[in-house]
């Protein structure tokens, strides 16, 4: 996507030809940064500490953390170490243990001496991967948005609620969830988007909120708890939202507080979506509340709030009062029961076993 009229992804090779740039998120919104790395360390620094997040961009910055890795020592014990390092950054997302799981059977097949430079070119596929599942989705759920808005009066924009970060800076480029708002948006269709703050990182207040101001689609930031109140009063046509893992069922995990919409969208007959690129499907889990790694952060994200002061200082402020204990839980998930329809690359399906492998049969087990 483009910021100010430069094209970006998140993640690219450097001009250098080894190493790897990415977009520093924990910047945004208030400042644009790129940051470099150029070790395993680094990029398991970017993913554990958030400069990269949303679970696409997780795998594909772990498939350039092992070429980083391998460029120094291609040795099948680097590679090891390299996979177990990235692999332990992150629990939740499944992308990641896609990506590192598809680097390491890529690799290990091949002498030592061509490794660093397979590897770089397995990580752009990867994220060359990334990009046309995103766009797919976009056009299938921008479909979904059509629909919608052939209900509406002429003109009268579609409302979509979203919650936190499933845009272009969740993955490589387009976004997942909001990949169908930017086709819909470049197809001409009116549309508005309600904008979840998404507490306690705020990642739909700083970056969903930053992509579709640069982009120009109208938008609107609520706190987290308005979503219910807009949906009894008509105020939302739809929901679509991202995953960071998908059952072989259909339940799906994503940030904290998506269930809770998720609710209030059964309750008020509001179609409740989920963008899902194939490399989140966890096709080994079943049962997404007791089976899926629900990653608990530390608790001063929920403590303290940081943000730009009127003289343009930022500056970290805390909100609870000291010596109060915190909880700081990352993801919930959605059951498959309330979600309306998963969007994707290859088509819209219902949220069960049979939606899914309708679509991804190969994936169906061989008796
Ligand atoms: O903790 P984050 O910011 O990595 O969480 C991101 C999300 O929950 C996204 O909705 C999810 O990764 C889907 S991104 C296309």
């Amino acid at each position: 996507m483009k910021i100010d009229g430069v094209a970006y992804r998140t993640i690219w090779p450097a001009a250098d030809g080894w190493s790897v740039e990415i977009i520093d998120q924990t910047k945004l919104p208030h400042a644009f940064a790129v940051a470099r790395l150029t070790t395993l360390e680094e990029a398991a620094h970017a993913i554990r500490a958030m400069l990269v997040r949303g679970a696409p961009l997780i795998g594909a910055t772990a498939a350039y953390g092992v070429a980083l890795a391998l460029r120094a020592d291609a040795s099948d014990a680097s590679l090891d170490r390299a996979c177990d390092a990235l692999l332990a950054t992150r629990p939740t997302a499944v992308n990641l243990r896609w990506a590192l799981e598809r680097m390491r059977r890529h690799l290990h097949a091949l002498p030592e001496g061509a490794r660093a430079a397979a590897a770089y070119a397995e990580a752009a596929a990867v994220a060359d991967e990334d990009v046309g599942i995103n766009r797919a989705i976009g056009e299938h759920g921008a479909a979904l948005i059509r629909e919608a808005a052939a209900r509406k009066a002429p003109g009268e924009p579609v409302n979509v609620l979203t919650h936190c970060n499933a845009g272009w800076l969740a993955t490589v480029d387009w976004g997942t969830a909001l990949a169908p708002i930017y086709v819909a948006f470049e197809q001409g269709i009116p549309l508005h988007v309600w904008v979840d703050e998404t507490r306690p990182r705020n990642q739909g207040a700083s970056l969903t909120a930053w992509e579709l101001n640069h982009h120009g689609v109208p938008h609107t930031v609520i706190a987290d708890n308005v979503g219910g109140h807009l949906m009894q009063h008509g105020k939302v046509d739809l929901c679509i939202v991202g995953t960071d893992r998908t059952t072989a069922t259909g339940d799906v995990c994503n940030k904290i507080g998506t269930y809770l919409k998720a609710l209030a969208a059964h309750d008020n007959g509001v179609p409740f979506y989920v963008g899902l690129p194939s490399p989140t499907i966890d096709w080994r889990m079943r049962d997404g509340v007791r089976e899926i790694p629900i990653e608990e952060r530390d608790g001063r994200e929920v403590t303290d709030l940081t943000g730009k002061t009127a003289d343009g200082r930022i500056e970290t402020v805390r909100v609870t009062p000291d010596g109060s204990p915190v909880a700081n839980y990352g993801f919930d998930v959605t059951p498959a029961r309330l979600v309306t329809a998963l969007i994707t690359e290859r088509g819209v399906c219902p949220a069960t076993e049979a939606g899914l492998l309708g679509l991804f049969p190969e994936h169906r087990a061989v008796a």
